[in-house]
Order: C-alpha cells, then structure tokens, then sequence
C-alpha cells in the first residue's frame, strides 16, 4: 500500500495549549486508520489542520505526495480530501438534497448534474427517502449521516471523518459501520476519530493514539488494546480484562 497522507512534526498551539505537538505520522492508501484519546487531545485540531481550516505553527502536510499544508480548504476539498465536522452543522432549512447539493457543486456548475451526484451519494448513505426533509428535523443519527453524505459529495479519495458513530444507540451503532466499510470498498480511505471503541477496534486496521497533542502509540487494535501507555492515558481498565 501506498502514503496517501503524511504528516511530518506538526504543531499548533492556541495560546498556551500545544494542541498538536510535533506530531508525525502516515495514512495508507485504502486503509481505515483509527485516531484516538482523550478529551481535548488534538484530534479535532489534527483534522482542522489537514482539511485546511487551520495553519499549523511548523510541519508539513503531504496528500499523494503533494504538500498541502497551509493551502485553502476549498483547494484541499477538490484535491481529495472530505470531511465531517463532530458538531454536525448542516443548513437546517434547506432539505437533505440541498445540503448535499452544496458540496456536490464543488465538482460541478451544472445543477442536474449535482442533483444527480447528491442523489447517488443520499442512496448510498440511506438517505434517499429522506431527501425533501428539512435538516433540522433529521434525528442525530441521520444527522451524523448527512454529515458523511455532506463529505462524500466532494468526492473525496481521503476522508476524515469525526466522530459519526458516538451518540447513536447499538443498532445505528452496526449501521454506522456498514456504512464506513462500504466507503472503503468504493476505494476511499477513511481516516476517523472516534471514542466509541466497539466501533474502532473491528473497523480499523491501524489505530494512532494521542494524548497531550503528541503520539503515545500507533500500532494494530489488538496491540492497542494492551498497550500500557494507551491503557494509563486512554483505554482505562475496560481492555486490560481481555489481554
Ligand atoms: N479554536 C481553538 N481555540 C482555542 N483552543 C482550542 C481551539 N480548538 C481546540 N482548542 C484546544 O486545543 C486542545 C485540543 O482540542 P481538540 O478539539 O483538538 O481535542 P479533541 O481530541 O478533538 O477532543 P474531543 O475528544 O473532546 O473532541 C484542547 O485543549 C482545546 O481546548
Ligand atoms: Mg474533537
């Protein structure tokens, strides 16, 4: 497999938080990756720098072996990369196909053929039938769904997604993950963050750790699991039981 994204020593601080601190890592193509900790570890920070919405402070960002760090998020949209946000924002007075309308016309100016994108991305994420519903009268798991839709319709071969599946009940839990297992069988590397480990551990076949800003682990889920740093900063004592 190949990098599709490389980050080199990134940091970005916000007074005096070093949210992200010097943080390195790589994203295989085709991969879903896993990014973990605790509350206010970075996380979100780590995707806002990718996806362009902030600059870091030092490092660099490579997608497909071009730097992109510091580059405009609509140019990071159209070279690749699609994202969720963990507060789902959607324009609640437009419909679900609006919404998704609005990133499907960063591929296209033609309005049949960003309906016709929107569409297939809302079949795909199980949201036909709900295409002429007002967002704002979604409920949170469909919310968390049109925020993936939202993300797809960009098109991306990267996609961040964060935390979509904490908050749903274990039903929509099973249907969440079906959902991110189909983008990867359509080629997309999904890249994720998420506290719902029942969810990261069967999904992702790598799984990167911080705590502080900085990388404690990044290794396989059932290494994860046992790992002591992960465990003291992290995982607590729900996974030392079956080690
Ligand atoms: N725009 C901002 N301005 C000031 N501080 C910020 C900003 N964004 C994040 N921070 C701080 O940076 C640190 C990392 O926050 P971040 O949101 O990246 O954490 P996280 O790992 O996504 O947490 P959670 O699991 O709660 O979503 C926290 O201390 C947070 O308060
Ligand atoms: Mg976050």
């Amino acid at each position: 497999m190949d990098m599709l994204l490389e980050v080199e020593n990134l940091k970005k601080s916000f007074g005096g938080v070093q949210a992200v601190d010097d943080l390195s890592f790589v994203v295989q193509e085709g991969s879903i990756t896993g990014l973990i900790g605790p509350n206010g570890s970075g996380k979100t920070t780590c995707f806002n720098l990718i996806s362009g919405l902030l600059r870091p402070d030092a490092g660099s960002i490579r997608f497909a072996g071009r730097e992109i760090t510091s580059l405009r998020p609509s140019w990071i949209a159209r070279l690749g990369i699609g994202r969720s946000f963990q507060i789902p924002a959607p324009f609640t007075r437009m419909t679900v196909l609006e919404n998704v309308m609005v990133g499907a016309f960063s591929r296209t100016r033609s309005l049949g053929e960003a309906s016709r994108l929107a569409l297939e991305v809302l079949e795909f994420t199980g949201l036909k039938e709900k295409r002429d519903e007002l967002a704002a009268n979604l409920t949170t798991a469909d919310r968390k769904r049109l925020e993936v839709a939202r993300a797809l319709s960009t098109g991306p071969r990267l996609l961040l997604l964060d935390e979509v599946i904490a908050g749903l009940n274990p039903t929509e839990v099973l249907g969440a993950m079906e959902l991110i297992r189909a983008i990867r069988a359509r080629g997309i590397t999904v890249f994720m963050v998420e506290h719902v480990m029942e969810a990261v551990l069967p999904l992702c076949e790598w799984v990167i750790v911080l705590n502080f800003g900085r990388k404690i682990a990044e290794d396989t889920p059932d290494r994860i699991v046992r790992n002591p740093a992960v465990i003291e900063a992290y995982l607590g004592e729900r996974f030392r039981a079956r080690s």
